[in-house]
């Protein structure tokens, strides 16, 4: 069914992210037919832009981002963008809270179930101003009020922000965006686990020796130095997407299919993530970092991390999940694997060391990798190792979405499944808590690597599947 008719205000609309990210989505979601029949679009940002002005804003993002506006519904998709600038202040002709009362009457003709969307794709730092300001002018009651990353920019930042938002909106009304948890592929583990006999009897400590997940960038920073530089790749990455793949990997049965449960699955691994300490963590620095415009000499900022996490579940404990990411490294790739334990086999020459192992690549469209021991077909038994590679674009019928657009789909539905949770990032902000006060010291590494050699050490014998001794 189409979801109901929508007012979606889009905060931050001319800004980076909505460039990228928020303003294809939408589009892509009307060239696919999952718009409300009746809807509006809401911007609103610094200076004032007339309505006209901001539809060629959008043309031309379309233009440079996709999907091409001539590729799909560009005259009604543009009539519904409307632009007001500017803050809560006033409520003056043609500012963000006239314009919005006049979009909410326009929707309430429309049916009882018209929906009220607050998107605020703006710095973290406005989040709270935003927030308050939405209780204070009566836009909140009801509303749905989605929130990009970073949710909290440290333990004590994301505690503040928490309690804010919980004066002003119940749980259920906020969407916190987590666009790993949004992928094809990530959103793929779940069916596969619990769907097949043949993965979800092997899922946990009896059969797995270690899980990867593991998520290499080659490029580097210079465009957001400034941003990158306060952040970093623990808080950008680790405490947020890795953490929330790593509870969609290790998560118990959920109770059902409901949002609730799925997020309380997730929130009990996240609780159940044995605080990291200092030794289980490497941090490292490409060199040439801070020759980049915008970073300050003497940086010390990560660029790499790399963790050893572990889950204390009955099902999971004792077996390392091993965390990396870095930008300017050897490749770029996006996977989580599941590295099985080597059978005893009395039977067999010498086993390979490749095969046994489970990937679900969760870049792009996503695919799945089942490698495998095997015998070489021949007259002699000679064992060798092959993979299976499934394309989860190929799959009958399938119409991958990027993860933005799925999500986007999901909070037009008012479903919160693959959203983050308050309980969650609660967690997920503690476990990491004792490495952000005891940093362990930034290793150096070449741009092009596979990041410090410390972290190979980390990873134990069998290292990394990718690059390193692995
Ligand atoms: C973002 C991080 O959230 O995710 C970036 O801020 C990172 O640093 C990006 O590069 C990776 O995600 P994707 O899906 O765009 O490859």
């Amino acid at each position: 069914a189409r979801p109901a008719p929508t007012v979606f205000v889009l905060y931050g609309a001319t800004g980076d992210l909505a460039r990228r990210m928020v303003l294809p989505a939408f589009y892509d979601l009307a060239c696919r037919g999952l718009m409300p029949e009746d809807w509006r679009l809401v911007g609103n940002g610094r200076g004032d832009v007339a309505h006209e002005d901001f539809r060629g804003h959008v043309r031309e993002v379309l233009e440079e981002f996709g999907p091409h506006p001539d590729s799909g519904p560009w005259e009604d998709f543009s009539q519904r963008l409307l632009f007001a600038g500017g803050g809560f202040t006033t409520d003056s002709p043609g500012s963000l809270l006239d314009v919005l009362r006049h979009a909410r009457e326009d929707m309430a003709e429309l049916g009882e179930q018209a929906q009220l969307v607050h998107y605020l794709a703006i710095p973290p730092s406005a989040f709270e101003e935003t927030t308050r300001a939405l209780g204070e002018h009566d836009l909140a009651d009801g509303a749905t009020v989605v929130y990009e990353k970073p949710f909290g920019t440290s333990p004590e930042s994301f505690r503040e922000l928490d309690a804010l938002v919980h004066e002003v909106l119940d749980e259920e009304q906020v969407f916190r965006i987590d666009h790993f948890l949004g992928k094809e592929g990530t959103q793929a583990l779940h069916v596969l686990r619990f769907g097949n006999a043949l993965f979800g009897n092997v899922w946990g400590r009896d059969s797995v020796e270690q899980v990867q997940v593991d998520v290499p960038e080659d490029l580097d920073v210079a465009d957001r130095a400034g941003f990158y530089d306060e952040t970093g790749a623990l808080l950008d990455m680790l405490v947020t997407h890795l953490l929330q793949v790593t509870a969609e990997v290790a998560m118990e049965a959920p109770a059902s299919s409901s949002a609730e449960d799925l997020q309380t699955a997730r929130e009990a691994v996240l609780a159940a993530v044995r605080p990291l300490q200092p030794e289980d963590v490497v941090l490292g620095q490409y060199e040439g970092y801070t020759d980049i415009d915008g970073v300050p000499d003497g940086s010390t900022t990560d660029t790499f991390v790399a963790a050893r996490v572990w889950v204390d579940t009955d099902r999971w404990h004792g077996v390392p999940f091993l965390l990396r990411t870095g930008k300017r490294m050897a490749q770029k790739a996006q996977r989580v694997s599941l590295v099985l334990r080597r059978p005893e086999a009395p039977s067999l020459p010498s086993l390979p060391v490749q095969g046994n192992v489970l990937t679900v690549d969760i870049s792009g469209s996503g695919a799945l990798d089942i490698g495998m021991v095997l015998k070489q077909p021949g007259p002699d038994l000679v064992l060798t190792s092959s993979s299976a590679r499934l394309q989860l674009c190929d799959v009958a019928g399938g119409d991958p979405l990027p993860p933005y657009v799925a999500l986007l789909h999901d909070v037009l539905h008012g479903d919160r499944s693959l959203f983050t949770s308050s309980d969650g990032l609660q967690a997920a902000w503690s476990r990491v808590e004792p490495v952000l006060r005891d940093r362990p010291a930034v290793q150096p590494y070449a741009p092009g690597s596979w990041g410090p050699a410390a972290a190979d050490e980390l990873a134990g014998p069998g290292g990394w599947l990718l690059g390193g001794s692995g």
